[in-house]
């Protein structure tokens, strides 16, 4: 029941606190600075016999997939990709033994997901499951999973269950990085971090009146880039999706590091660009990045971390909190959520069920 928020979307986005500390409730071991995902029904020995990773899912969940591959390469440093599982169905793709099959899905119900898994099946491969809706058909089918516990998620833009689908994947990636060569203290390290989530995303919700300022430039703007590489490019993906699928906004993400490849060729006054600048070893070049978006006067809005100077810049920020440099993405991803609703509000739109969209594709 929506109670007292205006739209299912906002009162989702500010669940995000309670629903993140839902995802990891009983699941992190500290003493051994693992996560206990019992769910999966996979032994240490299973674990430590995949060689690769490949996650697989649709949309937002696609591009949380990518975010997952990352984490997985770097707290596992197993070989992992995500692919859009409605591709991957159509390929006749290689299943092979030693691969750990993850697919990722809010409502448990897309029917290109769950065809993928029953691809995957035929071909005698090992999946598991990241799903929000208990005992859904993807949940039912597979052979293990972490259920997301982001409770119902209404409105078709999903916020909260994406977030706890990062979280659900760090806590994959701790594991499997435990049963590997992640030591105890790194572990730890990464269940402090997620332990702090929950209320660094109240923070930047906090945030929510500027940001909407910001949301409401870009609002008058047809079409904006987002940027950001490495980890900030999963984020940057996402941002855009969001932007196009509730605002009618035509937004496209590039790796910051190809916008001198082409897309430096579109900026001017009226192209707004989102650049994702976190405190990390390529802060400077993407700084440099944005210097090269304003001497094109494309009005620029950062979404960055307190130890970045960008006053030289005279920009407006956005400053999310840090949380571990692997984590980051899932805090950098929030105030991308409230660009996009803010953007939708301004135009007017019906939030909740944009045109053409629905909250589950079940057709193919
Ligand atoms: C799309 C929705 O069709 O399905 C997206 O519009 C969503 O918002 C995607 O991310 C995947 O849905 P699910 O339920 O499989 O996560």
């Amino acid at each position: 029941e929506l109670t007292g928020h205006e739209h299912y979307m906002r009162k989702e986005m500010l669940e995000q606190p309670d629903s993140a500390e839902a995802v990891i409730r009983g699941r992190l071991d500290e003493r051994f600075g693992t996560a206990r995902l019992d769910g999966l029904n996979l032994a240490p020995r299973e674990l430590r016999g995949f060689r690769r990773v490949k996650i697989l899912g649709c949309g937002s969940a696609y591009y949380v997939g990518q975010l997952g591959a990352q984490l997985l390469e770097e707290l596992a440093r197993v070989p992992a990709d995500a692919e859009a599982a409605s591709e991957f169905r159509y390929r006749n793709p290689v299943i092979e033994p030693d691969t750990l099959y993850v697919v990722v899905s809010q409502s448990g119900e897309t029917a290109d997901t769950a065809f993928a898994v029953q691809e995957v099946k035929r071909k005698g491969g090992q999946v598991v499951a990241l799903v929000n809706v208990v005992g859904s058909t993807i949940a039912r089918e597979v052979d293990g999973g972490i259920y997301l516990h982001a409770g119902p998620e209404i409105a078709v833009a999903s916020t909260k269950a994406l977030t706890n689908m990062a979280m659900a994947f760090a806590m994959l990636a701790l594991l499997i990085g435990r049963v590997h060569d992640l030591s105890v203290a790194d572990g730890k390290r990464i269940i402090d971090g997620l332990k702090a989530i929950p209320a660094q995303i109240r923070e930047i919700l906090g945030q929510e009146g500027e940001i909407a300022e910001l949301a409401r430039e870009i609002a008058g703007s047809q079409s904006a880039f987002y940027i950001g590489r490495v980890r900030g490019f999963p984020v940057a993906r996402e941002g855009a999706q969001k932007l196009k699928e509730v605002s009618y906004i035509h937004a496209e993400a590039y790796q910051t590091s190809e916008l001198k490849h082409a897309p430096l060729a579109l900026i001017d006054e009226s192209m707004p660009t989102v650049a994702i600048i976190p405190d990390d070893d390529l802060t400077d070049r993407n700084v440099a990045a944005a210097e090269q978006v304003l001497a094109r006067k494309g009005p620029l809005v950062a979404i960055t971390h307190p130890g970045v100077d960008l006053s030289h810049l005279g920009i407006r920020s956005i400053v999310v909190p840090r949380s571990e440099p692997e984590l980051d993405p899932i805090l950098l991803t929030i105030p991308t959520q409230l660009i996009a609703y803010h953007a939708a509000l301004a135009l007017g739109h019906d939030i909740d069920k944009p045109r053409n969209l629905a909250k589950s594709v079940t057709v193919e």
